[in-house]
């Protein structure tokens, strides 16, 4: 009779587990025909944001950057790239169009978390410092002309409003960042006041989002690169507008008729995205509720918390995990994007690696088989979802720049290349690649083999370097 009991009590978790996870997989579904609307409804959005409609949900910001690099660059330049969990300086010779980058040297600094909560004053100050010792070490192989003084180019991936190529507020802070009293003030003020207390003599000539940074640094190495994604902590994209298709720019027609939009698509809300109540719980209680939607679905600051969730709601209704609840299961972002990664990519037939992050985690020893390949299961349904909506975006993008059929015209389509940077592309391999065959899947096989996405590998700190050369003070006694 025990042995009975048992039995159907087994039987029980498993259909309770069943009932959860058919739940989870219908509510995080994304057919083709759901990426289509959705990808539609970006470009209505897009048209918003480029005519000023404050309601628009797309920022369409303008990044007054209307020359993208041509590799006639030269001279020595610095990067600040602040906007993840780490901040990286660089600096670089640029050759000219011979010689090209000569010489590039990288540091990377991780961010204490207080910080990323603290003041502005502490963060900038940090940064400052940190950029100050970088420059102390700068070698004989890097040449800066008598009498001149260092440039910057500094990447700040956050929405900005700008002034100007070279300065700009701050919108608001998004991915974990919260500090008082930045919102709404110049950031390169900031910075600039920042490194004068340390005594750092250096001009910030450009302001850049990486994806703007990104997509110099990707034109810099391909002529047809036209478009910028990132797919890191946060999601975001950049590409090159016609002028006369910004409604909102009362300035002058720039002479190469164009101008970058960073579109700021993380904050991308509409009632087509497939929501979960998993989503909604993590929004309500994020430091930005009701905001960046399509990032929190997408980006890799929140795809370890959301399976957290799924498998939260499992072990209370299911039992996953035994008897009791796993008490550490309960925190938020324990379980965290790489780990999710790593479980994910496990394909032993026993599924070794995710049955000791499970241990490591969770604290739950001795997962059952089937647990393990819940759990798989779990991080597949949850990447798949935001990697294939990361795609709907890309192909919202090039819709809007009219790069995604044949030209009726019967000419031959260009050659269109989108630059892609970020942690998560780059190291979460089953979802990198559901990006690009869901994307090839989008656009069709004709069109999608003059398309190419590709990884530009830290092009945001080589491309905001690039732009301070080109925006330099100097530019035209050069
Ligand atoms: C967030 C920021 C955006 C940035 C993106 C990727 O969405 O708001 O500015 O480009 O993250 O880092």
């Amino acid at each position: 009779r025990d042995a009975e009991l048992l039995g159907s009590a087994a039987a029980e978790r498993k259909r309770r587990a069943a009932a959860v996870i058919e739940e989870v997989e219908r509510n995080l579904a994304t057919p083709t025909a759901l990426l289509r609307s959705i990808a539609d409804a970006m470009v209505v959005e897009m048209e918003r944001g480029l005519r000023g409609d404050i309601h628009a949900c797309l920022k369409m910001l303008i990044s007054y950057v209307d020359n993208l690099p041509t590799g006639d660059e030269h001279g020595l330049f610095y990067a600040l790239d602040l906007g993840g969990t780490n901040f990286r300086v660089l600096r670089v010779q640029l050759g000219g169009r011979e010689k090209r980058v000569v010489k590039q040297q990288y540091e990377e600094v991780s961010i204490p978390p207080h910080l990323m909560v603290g003041t502005s004053m502490e963060l900038f100050d940090f940064i400052a410092a940190a950029l100050a010792q970088f420059v102390d070490t700068e070698g004989e192989d890097f040449h800066l002309p008598e009498g001149r003084q260092r440039e910057l180019g500094f990447t700040f991936s956050f929405p900005v409003n700008q002034t100007s190529i070279s300065s700009g507020t701050l919108i608001k802070w998004t991915k974990g960042f919260s500090i008082n009293g930045t919102v709404g003030e110049d950031v390169v003020a900031e910075l600039s006041r920042a490194m004068e207390r340390q005594g750092l003599d250096m001009k910030v000539t450009a302001l850049v989002n990486d994806t703007v940074g990104t997509l110099a640094g990707g034109r810099y190495m391909d002529n047809d690169v036209v478009a910028a994604v990132i797919l890191g902590t946060g999601t975001n994209a950049a590409y090159v507008e016609h002028a006369n298709a910004i409604p909102k720019w009362t300035g002058l027609l720039p002479r190469s008729g164009n101008m970058v939009i960073n579109t700021e698509w993380g904050s991308f809300k509409s009632d087509k995205l497939p929501l979960s109540e998993y989503d909604k719980a993590m929004d309500f209680e994020s430091l930005n509720p009701g905001e960046q939607i399509y990032e929190k679905m997408i980006s890799g600051m929140y795809l370890g918390e959301i399976v957290r969730r799924i498998l939260l709601k499992l072990a209370h209704d299911a039992s996953l995990f035994g008897d009791v609840v796993p008490p550490k299961l309960e925190q938020p972002f324990v379980l965290r994007t790489p780990d999710m990664s790593a479980m994910h990519h496990d394909s032993s037939h026993d599924l070794k690696i995710l049955g000791a992050k499970l241990k490591d985690i969770v604290g739950v020893a001795d997962t059952s088989l089937e647990v393990r390949y819940i759990t798989r299961h779990i991080c597949d349904i949850v990447a798949e979802r935001g990697a294939r909506l990361a795609a709907a975006g890309i192909y919202s993008i090039l819709k809007k720049i009219g790069r995604d059929k044949v030209p009726s015209d019967g000419s031959k389509l260009p050659r269109t290349a989108v630059a892609l940077d970020g942690g998560l592309y780059e190291h979460y391999k089953k979802f990198s690649s559901c990006v690009d065959s869901t994307l090839a899947d989008l656009l069709g096989e004709e069109v999608s083999s003059s398309v190419v996405a590709k990884l530009a590998n830290d092009g945001s700190g080589i491309g905001a370097a690039l732009l301070a050369a080109s925006h330099s003070q100097y530019a035209e006694t050069d």
